[in-house]
């Protein structure tokens, strides 16, 4: 019996395993197509350049092919299904995967059989005539099949798309699971929000609407559950600190705001301020920003001025309409600090404005947690915190600074905690009952030979059947120390 158990757990570890590696390889392999798909939109399909391209696409389908036997790529919603398992995406890779979504659902093609090993030429064609298609057809699948067996080619099948009710209203909350249409709007967010910078950047014609948009889908979203938003700014991404970080300060400053009682366009656009308050900073050149040593007075000089370049860029933007004053005072104040000792420096005294005041408490909190190129060990979630609140007098206003650590919980969403069974687990979901704050919902960390995390929720208010609770959480520990990538845990 209990080596039946024992080899059942062998089962499923294998195959979460087994998992993990078929999503590296999905990745990349989107990745590869992604290039190859743009890459075939500027040259001729004889051309040389191309030679590279095809090889490495080629590579990545023939190393799943020769694994799994075959390959099936199917577009179901806005997810990307291989063999029958959906792919998920990571920060790196979203604009791939978004792409190659797009592409295929604007020619209607929902699916792909690769049913053995493609050689140069079957690739080379394959993609031409993908990209070819007319956008919009619905029989471009039958298209599609027709033109390969013309060219004698069995080993590929295409599919058409299957379009469901559900799709034609993206974003539907309620049919779709919340946590998912989170995630889909924090990554377009960042990739939307990098367009904008590119666009500032090159002094070209920015657009904020579509930033506008998807803000007020994540004002949606924090009305609904809170806990789901703030899950996701556990993903900490190292390289794209500027998107990131603006993202996560836009995530605590709307939950903050939802407690302040604001209304939903309040909220909105406290949401788009908070994404914007280090716009400025694009600006700065790169080597000041990421310089992983002390700044020089000129160099400090060139960075104190980002609220004021952020506040000219938002009002340079060709849409003033969407902008009014209450977001510009936010980006202008949001390092004024609560006795006004930050910058920039005032002529005549005034308040630190409500915008300001939250944006400062939820940019100083996401700094501290993320780690810097000039600090590779970010602060643990309570040690900032800890951090804030010695600060509290100069730096923050108190009673914002207080209902944020009610927010973010005496142990933050994403904190690493260690259990008295000797289970260590990450908190998942604040206990809504304020009686039971120390008890929230944590997923064990438990890892499987390939040191990969599984998830498992447990409820720390179950009892052990007695007058216990099954589990407590007996201190919090520091994640860097254990190598565990908590945003793992999110996705
Ligand atoms: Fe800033
Ligand atoms: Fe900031």
């Amino acid at each position: 019996m209990e080596s039946e158990i024992q080899s059942q757990k062998e089962a499923h570890r294998s195959e979460e395993a087994m998992d993990s590696e078929l999503s590296k390889l999905g990745s990349n392999l989107i990745t590869k197509f992604h290039v190859l798909m743009r890459i075939s939109q500027i040259y001729d399909s004889k051309n040389v350049a191309l030679n590279q391209f095809i090889q490495e696409s080629l590579l990545a389908i023939n190393t799943f092919i020769q694994r799994e036997g075959n390959l099936c790529l199917k577009i179901v919603g806005d997810d990307i299904f291989l063999n029958e398992q959906r792919l998920r995406y990571s920060v790196e890779g979203f604009n791939s995967f978004k792409y190659l979504v797009t592409q295929w659902k604007r020619r209607f093609i929902g699916g792909v059989l690769y049913k053995e090993i493609l050689d140069e030429e079957t690739m080379r064609e394959f993609i031409y005539i993908l990209m070819g298609l007319e956008e919009g057809r619905e029989e471009n699948a039958a298209l599609f099949n027709e033109k390969l067996r013309e060219r004698h080619i069995s080993s590929i099948e295409v599919s058409p798309l299957e379009v469901s009710e559900k799709e034609e209203g993206a974003y539907t909350l309620g049919k779709e699971d919340s946590r998912e249409v989170a995630k889909k709007v924090f990554f377009e967010t960042i990739g939307t929000f990098k367009e904008l910078i590119t666009h500032i950047k090159g002094n070209q014609h920015a657009d904020v609407r579509k930033l506008k948009r998807l803000v007020r889908k994540a004002v949606h979203l924090v009305m609904e559950d809170e806990s789901i938003l703030l899950g996701m700014t556990t993903i900490k991404n190292y390289d794209e600190y500027t998107f990131n970080h603006s993202v996560n300060v836009a995530i605590y400053s709307l939950a903050m705001g939802r407690r302040l009682g604001f209304s939903r366009s309040v909220l909105s656009e406290l949401g788009i301020t908070a994404m914007l308050h280090d716009i400025g900073k694009s600006k700065i050149p790169l080597e000041v920003l990421n310089k992983p040593s002390a700044l020089s007075d000129e160099e400090w000089g060139q960075m104190k001025k980002h609220p004021l370049t952020g506040v000219e860029i938002v009002l340079n933007l060709k849409q003033l309409g969407e902008v009014n004053a209450k977001m510009v005072v936010g980006i202008f104040d949001h390092h004024l600090k609560n006795d006004l000792s930050g910058y920039p420096k005032l002529f005549r005294k005034k308040r630190v404005s409500l915008f300001g005041r939250v944006i400062q408490i939820a940019d100083a909190y996401d700094a501290m947690t993320t780690p810097r190129i000039y600090k590779k060990v970010p602060f643990t979630p309570e040690q900032a915190l800890a951090v804030m609140l010695k600060d509290r007098n100069v730096c923050f206003d108190s009673i914002l600074l207080k209902m944020f650590i009610g927010l973010v919980g005496v142990y933050p969403i994403g904190s690493l905690v260690l259990l008295d069974t000797h289970e260590m687990g990450i908190v998942f979901k604040p206990n809504p009952d304020s009686q039971w704050i120390e008890r929230p919902q944590v997923v064990l960390v438990e890892r499987d030979k390939r040191g990969e995390g599984m998830k498992e929720l447990a409820d720390l208010t179950e009892r052990n059947g007695g007058n216990g609770f099954k589990r407590s959480i007996v201190k919090a520990l520091d994640p860097n120390k254990y190598h565990i990538d908590i945003a793992k845990y999110f996705l």
